[in-house]
């Protein structure tokens, strides 16, 4: 393996090899790489999602792959990457590991960033902005870390392209760094727009889910295809278009675009076969996904973003009162998150929300439930104890996945 997974230790071992292995391919220009060359990625996820990531990219066949707080890695080449890109439901980016070290000065950290071979990875006219974050580290103003790392960059690529000022007018290299313990990451953004953004939901509705979340609790609701799913507080209509992309084993990333494409370095057929790939693993077959809501804009609005999707045909739309929820059908799954009483109905008309939902769905004994809310006391409104919680966030909001499979 060229570009193997290291441990801190390893530092300057991972730095000599990823130098020779780049000098060594692409020579002294930025040319396009092939897919042989491995390297280490990481995907930040939501916090609670880490194993539902960690869990896909193992059925993706990728290797190594690991888990920490809030990030994943594994280890693949430029084909791995753009097939993560496209296809991975719950994870927020596709970050490509470029060096780790540890640092505690500004001068460790604008050496072991200058030592990267950036010239050969960015073109004279690329953008290379720089964002990231340090915890529980002796560098701890990011704005200084952010000045530094790119001082350290300009430095590397002025003995290369004889340059004193760079106009990154070119295609975007966005550079992110982590300062965790005094260890230093350094990565190039793959993705660019973060992984959540479809492309499907430019109009949304108050207190909409982020898509990565609503594909969270679809997986952990276990919904692949067969039988009913509901979401009856559906709002923008995230969830149903989730899950609809999962019954299809649509590539959620398949109709939008990733910073790589436009990277100097990447063979452009390597993201051509992907998304070839992704096509030819779709399936076809007749879904039952209802999506309700009590509010016909919001119902007109999932409508609407399920069209950008292209899963309208399998959802079934309806502007309807969940506390007056039905269903013919004797099993099936309902995945949803009403108000918490915090943005949009205060508290008490939210906890008489619930006790309303949890009355009409005692009809429905059969059906399992996996309801999102932040609300403490939710189970005591709903009128029954979850066989299973799980911690998850909605943006700040810490929230629990009240889960009924009994
Ligand atoms: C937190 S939002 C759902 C957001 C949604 N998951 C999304 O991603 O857009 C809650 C939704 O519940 C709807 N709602 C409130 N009371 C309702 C009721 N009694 N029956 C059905 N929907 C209701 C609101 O109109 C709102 O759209």
């Amino acid at each position: 393996m060229l570009f193997p997974v290291y441990k801190p230790g390893d530092l300057y071992y991972v730095i000599l090899v990823f130098e020779l292995a780049i000098y060594l391919w692409i020579g002294s220009q930025v040319e396009s790489m092939n897919d042989t060359l491995r390297f280490c990625f990481c995907i930040p996820t939501l916090f609670g999602v880490e194993g539902l990531v960690s869990d896909e990219l193992r059925r993706m066949n990728m290797q190594d792959v690991r888990t920490e707080d809030g990030r994943v890695f594994f280890t693949g080449g430029l084909g791995d990457c753009a097939r993560v890109n496209l296809s991975l439901r719950c994870g927020e980016r596709v970050l490509m590991e470029l060096g780790s070290f540890p640092a505690k000065s500004f001068d460790q950290l604008f050496e072991g960033v200058r030592a990267l071979p950036w010239e050969n990875l960015l073109p004279r006219d690329a953008a290379f902005p720089v964002t990231g974050y340090s915890l529980d580290s002796a560098l701890f103003s990011v704005p200084d870390c952010q000045r530094i790392i790119k001082k350290a960059i300009v430095e590397r690529m002025k003995s290369r392209y004889h340059l004193e000022h760079f106009p990154e007018t070119g295609a975007e290299y966005k550079i992110r760094f982590s300062l965790r313990k005094d260890l230093v990451s350094v990565f190039l953004d793959t993705s660019g727009t973060a992984l959540h953004k479809r492309g499907y939901r430019p109009a949304h509705t108050e207190a909409s889910l982020r898509e990565t979340l609503a594909a969270a609790m679809v997986k952990l609701s276990r919904y692949r295809g067969k039988g009913d799913f509901c979401d009856p507080f559906c709002g923008s209509g995230t969830i149903a278009i989730e899950a609809a992309l999962a019954a299809l084993n649509r590539a959620p990333g398949l109709y939008r675009s990733f910073a790589a494409e436009n990277w100097a370095f990447v063979d452009p057929t390597i993201w051509q076969n992907a998304r070839a790939e992704a096509i030819a693993a779709e399936y076809s077959g007749e879904y039952h996904i209802f999506a309700s809501d009590i509010d016909p804009r919001a119902v007109q609005i999932a409508r609407e973003n399920a069209v950008r999707a292209g899963v309208d045909h399998l959802i079934d739309f309806s502007v309807a009162d969940a506390c007056s929820f039905s269903r013919e059908t004797e099993r099936g799954v309902i995945v949803t998150n009403p108000p918490y009483g915090e943005r949009l109905l205060d508290q008490q008309q939210a906890e008489a929300l619930y006790r309303n939902f949890g009355a009409a769905l005692s009809g429905s004994r059969n059906w399992s439930l996996y309801l999102l809310s932040s609300h403490s006391e939710f189970e005591h409104f709903f009128g029954k104890p979850a066989d299973k919680k799980r911690k998850l966030y909605n943006g700040m909001i810490k929230c629990d996945l009240f889960m009924y499979f009994k």
